[in-house]
Formats: structure tokens, C-alpha cells, sequence
């Protein structure tokens, strides 16, 4: 029997129509591989948004994201749209989507391949092997909380205000997802936040810690943040999965990330308590290169995968993505971003066409 899916497809700005291409292209393959049958729609979010209704998340858009099996956006964002106030910006929409799909817990993998291991800026012997798995908590903390804004003091002074905030719900159900997460992978987990200066990590940490109980089989440990980023590019190995809060996850995975050499290749997963949830790639929109042909879409084809893996539960077709890829990469085709000497230099397209050959 056929399965029918449908996805919701958000290209958003920059180089994210060109990519979004190729992924869909893959999925169409691998669907017919699989008898999986995709339904796509395609929604406006970020600047292309703006551009045609004013907001960079349209009530629309939200209403056909909730109303799909799961979302796959490639990026947002661009030079453009960089001045306008913040409630307009395009980062406003993924916030929004984010917050509207309450898509709480964001996985992002930090994996290193060995064919592109001479793309790390670390050390072969610092990052052969490296494999962590970061869990960031994304519809609160900073982010979120209330108060904020740009408020003027009786003095006339103007006063910037953002305010970390954490309930103890909130910390609990990050947290049983990334005990659930190190269970499946090697067992050990390591809590960061800023609990020598901060209450609310003090809260995260005491939650952390109880949680842990029950958890037997998780090893758990905990760092504050600034000797995380530290221990992150002194011996990355010593890390399996990263529980931790919305602007330090921020932060810790773009460091993570690109361990790996290329942040062009990591996707991401974000996920609710129930309901769809939203796949996209770890980078940006690259505007710089926009409309080329230069963008390596390999991190939106990994999006592509975990959402099969991660968000339909169809491991079988998202396996089949990420063994074509690992071919690809075999046969020596590089994007402009992992090129290295000796290997086939490619464009989008090309990539796109050799996965689509890959994949059989
Ligand atoms: C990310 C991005 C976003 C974030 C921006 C674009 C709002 O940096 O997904 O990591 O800060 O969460
Ligand atoms: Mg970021």
C-alpha cells in the first residue's frame, strides 16, 4: 500500500528556493522507491513573505504548516530586510513558526563525515569521530520571556531589556527529551548553563539533576557555558548529547557545527508534543551567493531525511537519503563549500542530479 504524506514546504529567501528544489526532488525519488506519496504545499515565510503580504509569517502560512504531517523550510533572511524593525523581520517568522507550532525541542546533529574530514579548521586527530547531538530548548528562555523591549527611562535614558526566563515545566520537558535522546544514542548527557551567575540555570540545573534520577541509564554531567564552548573545540570527542537553552544552544551549535567543516551540510529537527513538526538546515540563506548555483543543498536533503526519520517514522526512506549522500561524496563531487583538492567541483543542480543518481 501507498502512504501519502503531506508536507508543507516553506523556501523562504536566498539560496532556500534553489535547495528546496533538490530536496523535493529527492524525496519524489525515494518516495517512489519506498511507495511513499508526498503532497507538497508551498507557503511564503521570512522576506519573501514581507515582500508579498507585509508579514513574515502570514496566518495563512501557520494554518497550512498545522495543517501538514510535517514542515520542511530551507532559510530565511537577507540583506534586504536587515533595517526593518524587529517585529517585520524575517527572523520574526521562523520565531513565530516556532512558537506557533510550539516546536520546543530543536535536535541538531553535529556529525563528522570522513571524506570531508580536511574541511575542519580543527585538527584531524581533535574531530575524527566526533558525533553530538545538541538539544536546544526553542520556544523559551531569552528569546521568549517578558519583559522586553527598548523602554525610556524618566531621565530620558533608553534602556534595552530581554528577560531569561525558565519554568520548571518548561526545563522538564527539554530535559525527557534529551535523556530520551542520549538512551538511543551512547548513553551521556551533558546539561550546560550559567548556574554560577544565573537563577534560572540554578532552577535548570535542580531540575536537570532530578530528572536524572530517572534516568539510571544516563550518564549525566553538567558545564557551565563558557567552559562548554571551550571544551567544544579542545576535545569535542568527549561529548554524546547537549541539553541546554534557547541563546546557549544557539550559540553552542553554530560552534559545533563547524567541527564538521561544513555547516552547509547539517540538518535540523524541531518537535512539539504532538502535531507536525519543522526540518531545516543549521545555515542561513547565504544571500551572497543566492541564485548561482553555488549552494550546496546536502544540508536541506539531510533535512529531507529526518524529517522522514524523525517526523513521519519512515526510517527506511530517510536511510536511503543519507546512503546517497555518503555516495556522492564518495564519487569525489564537491560543492564550492567542501571543496578540496582533487574532487569534482559541482554546482546545486549537479549535486542534486548526482544524489538523484545515488539514490538509483
Ligand atoms: C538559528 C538561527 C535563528 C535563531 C535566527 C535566524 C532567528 O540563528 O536557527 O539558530 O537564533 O534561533
Ligand atoms: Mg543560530
Amino acid at each position: 500500500m501507498t502512504k501519502q504524506y503531506r508536507i508543507t514546504l516553506l523556501p523562504g529567501d536566498g539560496i532556500g528556493p534553489e535547495i528546496m528544489t533538490v530536496a523535493v526532488s529527492v524525496l519524489k525519488r525515494v518516495g517512489e522507491l519506498t511507495r511513499l506519496q508526498f503532497a507538497f504545499k508551498e507557503a511564503l515565510v521570512g522576506g519573501a513573505a514581507i515582500d508579498a503580504t507585509g508579514n513574515p509569517l502570514p496566518e495563512e502560512t501557520l494554518a497550512v504548516c498545522k495543517d501538514s504531517d510535517a514542515v520542511l523550510l530551507a532559510a530565511i533572511g537577507g540583506y534586504k530586510w536587515d533595517t526593518l524593525p524587529n517585529a517585520q523581520r524575517p527572523e520574526r517568522g521562523l520565531l513565530n513558526l516556532r512558537a506557533g507550532l510550539e516546536l520546543f525541542a530543536n535536535l541538531r546533529p553535529a556529525t563528522i563525515l570522513p571524506q570531508l574530514i580536511d574541511a575542519s579548521s580543527l585538527k584531524r586527530e581533535v574531530v575524527e569521530g566526533v558525533d553530538i547531538m545538541v538539544v536546544r530548548e526553542l520556544t523559551g528562555g531569552i528569546y521568549f520571556g517578558q519583559p522586553r523591549g527598548i523602554f525610556t527611562s524618566e531621565t530620558g535614558e533608553r534602556r534595552g531589556v530581554n528577560t531569561m526566563v525558565y519554568s520548571e515545566s518548561e526545563i522538564d520537558r527539554i530535559g525527557r527529551v534529551a535523556f530520551e535522546t542520549a538512551q538511543k544514542r551512547q548513553g551521556r548527557l551533558c546539561s550546560v548553563d550559567k548556574s554560577n551567575v544565573l537563577e534560572v540555570s540554578q532552577l535548570w540545573r535542580e531540575r536537570m539533576t532530578q530528572l536524572g534520577g530517572e534516568y539510571p541509564d544516563v550518564e549525566l554531567s553538567h558545564l557551565y557555558v563558557d567552559n562548554a564552548a571551550m571544551q567544544l573545540v579542545r576535545s569535542p570527542k568527549q561529548f554524546d548529547t547537549i541539553v541546554t537553552g534557547n541563546l546557549f544552544g544557539d550559540i553552542l551549535s553554530d560552534a559545533a557545527a563547524m567541527l564538521t567543516g561544513s555547516i552547509g551540510m547539517l540538518p535540523s529537527a524541531s518537535l512539539g508534543a504532538s502535531g507536525p513538526g519543522l526540518f531545516e538546515p543549521v545555515h542561513g540563506s547565504a544571500p551572497d551567493i543566492a541564485g548561482q548555483d553555488k549552494a550546496n543543498p546536502i544540508a536541506q536533503v539531510l533535512s529531507a531525511a529526518m524529517m522522514l526519520r524523525y517526523g513521519l517514522n519512515e526510517p527506511e526512506a530517510a536511510d536511503r537519503i543519507e546512503q546517497a549522500v555518503q555516495k556522492v561524496l564518495d564519487a569525489g563531487y564537491r560543492t564550492g563549500d567542501i571543496m578540496s583538492e582533487g574532487m569534482k567541483p559541482v554546482g546545486c543542480q549537479a549535486m542534486g542530479e548526482a544524489l538523484l543518481a545515488a539514490l538509483g
